[in-house]
């Protein structure tokens, strides 16, 4: 396994649309576990092939919501507030994943995006989808999904469209997002 170097903004590969994967190898496979690597290390929630470099049909997802059925391990600060269950992780690989149903009505999340650092704003998005995808093997799957994974998996499809979430934004917000982002990088 292999951290790989995340492309960011304006990197003209981002804009490529993804091709599907027709092979289903031990090379897809060592490119899946570079991505999840690459992913948890970032740290972020979803990673797509492409913004690796690698323009094919791949989306890695891992929500790392907190465990539920865990213990909180204390902070030694009784009553501050915070989650502290540790973290779960459920690492989930979609290939050549379509979308079949989105409802009607849409839900709001804050988006962040590991190709366009630092910068998060509000995008709307149908609040639940049925999405079709393969897996490793190539087995086709199928699933409702709503909430986070149904907001993060329609923002990694847009990856492999050549869309960012900052695409969904006004003129206005979009241009400022960039100049913050400018900013941001020349401050470092
Ligand atoms: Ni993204």
């Amino acid at each position: 396994m292999a951290i790989r170097t995340i492309l960011e903004v304006p990197d003209p590969l981002l804009k490529q649309i993804s091709a599907p994967v027709t092979v289903f190898d031990a090379e897809l496979r060592t490119l899946v576990s570079d991505m999840f690597e690459t992913m948890y290390d970032a740290p972020g929630i979803g990673l797509a092939a492409v913004q690796v470099g690698v323009p094919l049909r791949v989306l890695v997802i891992d929500l790392q919501e907190r465990d539920k059925d865990a213990e909180a391990e204390s902070c030694g600060d009784e009553g501050c507030g915070h989650d502290h269950r540790p973290v779960k992780r459920t690492p989930r690989v979609f290939i050549n994943p379509e979308i079949l149903d989105p409802s009607e009505d849409y839900s709001v999340y804050q988006e962040g995006c590991l190709s366009v650092p630092e910068i998060y704003a509000d995008v709307e998005r149908p609040a639940t989808i049925r999405a079709r995808w393969q897996d490793l093997d190539g087995t086709v799957h199928e699933e409702d999904m709503a909430g986070l994974m149904a907001t993060c998996l329609q923002h990694e499809m847009d990856h492999l469209e050549g869309i960012l979430f900052i695409d969904h934004l006004s003129r206005l917000k979009r241009s400022m997002a960039l100049k913050k982002l400018e900013k941001l990088r020349k401050a470092a």
